[in-house]
């Protein structure tokens, strides 16, 4: 799947900046307080032991930290880390080039790892439980198994959805984290640490602003930024403040609530075309002309947050909330009025 979409040129900007933005301690790494309390635990705990520390599974949508926090863990664990992603290991034989030649303690970095194939998937459980590799030597009735040691090493995953990954991969992770929307006092801590990193000028309320728009994403919060900057480099006087961030946010539709032009698109296709759902997903991608998966990853996350829809066993549907947002009447659906319907009201 090729993702070249106007949504993930948007969305997905991941340039030199983002390097230079990226924390690379944990003390340095801003809010979700919980996760960064468990994991220090677990950092700590392995290397007052002296070792390797656990595999570790980050879940959420794109942009929230989970590369970040990669890195993290590898600079916390004073170790080396590969980075690979779930598609580009094809083959069994990919993935055992990459693992015998870790070093020990090493941390394996497998982004998208929902999107490893079965036979690749088979000799990672082996690695991760015994820290042993089963290959296959030879094809039909003389092939026979050679079994190699290997180092111990830290397999951290990441996946934009919990849903998608097996469970005997997912059992196999002895840390689990769920990563969530950052709040927007966090995302202003944010904002600010990137301006001073970046050397951009913002006032308070300009960098409030821009967190209060940027869907609970850091990756979006730097975008905005970067944007605000250049606007008020043009047509201000450089410092970003409120008058200026709106400006620059307006030039780029992007509304109270951080919604964009697609974000709209996507929640007037559910209320106008198919009268508010419940319609399936797929039928929603082929209208927008987008992938259902990216529409998944990027989209609809924030949206199902915001409570502006819900996912029905018979396909997305619109509440009061969205149509409230867009100045749309909201007629409630016949089916909502009925008891068990009424269940499942926001
Ligand atoms: N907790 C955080 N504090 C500061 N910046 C962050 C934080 N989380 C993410 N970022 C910023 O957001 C960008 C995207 O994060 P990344 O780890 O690439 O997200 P993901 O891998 O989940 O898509 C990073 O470049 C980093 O600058
Ligand atoms: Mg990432």
């Amino acid at each position: 799947m090729a993702d070249t979409g106007v949504l993930d040129r948007n969305r997905r900007e991941d340039d030199e900046n983002e390097l230079s933005l990226r924390p690379r301690r944990l003390a340095e790494f801003i809010g979700q307080a919980r996760l960064r309390e468990n994991l220090g635990i677990a950092i700590e705990a392995a290397r007052g032991r002296g070792e390797a520390l656990d595999h570790i599974l980050f879940f959420g949508p794109p942009g929230l930290g989970k590369t970040t926090l990669s890195l993290v863990c590898a600079n916390e664990m004073e170790t080396s880390i590969r980075t690979t992603a779930g598609p580009a290991i094809e083959r069994p034989g990919d993935l055992a080039a990459v693992l015998t030649n870790l070093e020990p303690g090493a941390v394996l970095f497998i982004d998208e790892i929902h999107r490893l194939n079965r036979a690749v998937e088979e000799i990672l459980y082996p690695a991760m439980e015994d820290y042993t590799l089963d290959l296959v030597i030879g094809k039909g009735p003389s092939a026979r198994t050679m079994r190699l040691p290997l180092p111990r090493f830290t397999l951290v995953g990441a996946t934009t959805r919990a849903g998608l990954l097996s469970s005997p991969l997912r059992d196999r992770f002895g840390l689990q984290y769920y990563m969530e929307f950052y709040k927007p006092t966090d995302l202003h801590t944010i904002v600010r640490r990137s301006a001073e990193i970046l050397r951009v000028d913002a006032t308070d309320e300009g960098a409030g602003m821009i967190a209060a728009r940027s869907r609970g994403t850091p990756r979006i919060a730097n975008r905005l930024l970067r944007r605000c900057r250049d606007y008020a480099q043009v047509r201000g006087n450089g410092t970003i403040t409120p008058e200026s961030a709106a400006a620059a946010l307006a030039m780029l539709n992007i509304d109270a609530l951080g919604l964009d032009d697609f974000d709209r698109k996507y929640l007037r296709t559910i209320i106008e075309k198919y009268d508010g759902g419940p319609v399936g997903i797929e039928t929603i991608a082929a209208a927008l002309g987008e992938e259902r998966d990216t529409i998944e990853d990027i989209c609809e996350p924030f949206l199902l947050q915001l409570g502006f829809i819900q996912r029905t066993p018979r396909g997305r549907q619109s509440t009061r909330l969205a149509h409230e947002h867009l100045g749309l009447p909201f007629r409630a659906h016949v089916a909502d009025e009925s008891p068990q319907g009424r269940l499942f009201d926001p």
